[in-house]
């Protein structure tokens, strides 16, 4: 990867697509997709870090994925809990993991794993991996805009105060800067309600290629689109 460090993102934003098709193309279960897609995911996350991007965020199961069948949602639900086993890997490799979403739905051992690794992760600050879980864009501005109601009722502020910054830091990413760069692989053209607020700005890379079939040179092609981009910000 040939990039030089100020040309690469500091924030990206993967959009998983393609689990089902890949496995319905090996004639497979479409739970069998999601399994080597959650392999992809480690895979990724680990070369982001160390290639030095500080933010990636994983579209892992938005709030309109619990209407998929009983039995896929079980199984994506068995994949999240065995995953987040790997808490003591992501706290030895010093990454900040952060949920982003309502963990309230989840299954109490996921919840709970949830919970563990943010607070094991916490202090680390050289890369924040997050996984967008039960997160959609809209329910992420709504729980932001409640949480701005309450401190104006509560009189810690007055309607004033909320400004873009502020608002943005009341989103489940927090302080996290906004997305520089969202890869979409599968052949599909849409953001599906991820971090809506946050890719405002952002530049977008399509692929054909299926998430589980994704590697680390697709990503390099992505990160090489993007350092020929010229992002103006409204600006000329
Ligand atoms: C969309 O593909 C993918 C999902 C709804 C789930 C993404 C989840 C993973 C890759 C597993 C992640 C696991 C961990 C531990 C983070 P699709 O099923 O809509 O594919 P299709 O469009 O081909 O049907």
């Amino acid at each position: 990867m040939g990039i030089s460090a100020e040309k690469l993102p500091r924030h990206v934003g993967f959009i998983m697509d393609g689990n089902g098709r890949w496995a319905q193309k090996r004639g497979l279960p479409r739970k069998m997709g999601h399994r080597a897609g959650a392999e992809v995911f480690k895979k990724i996350a680990d070369y982001c870090r160390e290639i030095g991007i500080k933010y990636v965020t994983f579209y892992a199961f938005s709030t309109e994925n619990w209407k998929r069948p009983a039995d896929e949602v079980n199984a994506l639900m068995d994949l999240f809990d065995k995953y987040l086993d790997d808490a003591e890997e992501y706290a030895r490799r010093k990454t900040r993991m952060l949920f982003l979403g309502d963990k309230a739905p989840f299954r109490e051992s996921i919840r709970q794993k949830m919970l563990s690794i943010e607070e094991r992760t916490r202090e680390f600050d050289s890369c924040t991996v997050m996984l967008a879980m039960n997160y959609g864009g809209r329910d992420d501005i709504v729980y932001a805009a409640k949480r701005a109601a309450e401190l104006v009722s509560s009189g810690y502020m007055s309607t004033d105060d909320i400004t873009e910054d502020m608002f943005g830091g009341l989103l489940y990413t927090g302080d996290a800067p906004d997305v520089d760069l969202v890869i979409r692989p599968s052949g599909e053209y849409r953001l599906s309600n991820f971090l809506i607020w946050q890719c405002a700005y952002a530049e977008y890379y399509f692929s054909d290629v299926l998430w589980p079939d994704f590697t680390v040179s697709d990503l390099d092609r992505a990160l090489t689109a993007y350092s020929d981009r010229n992002r103006r910000f409204g600006g000329v």
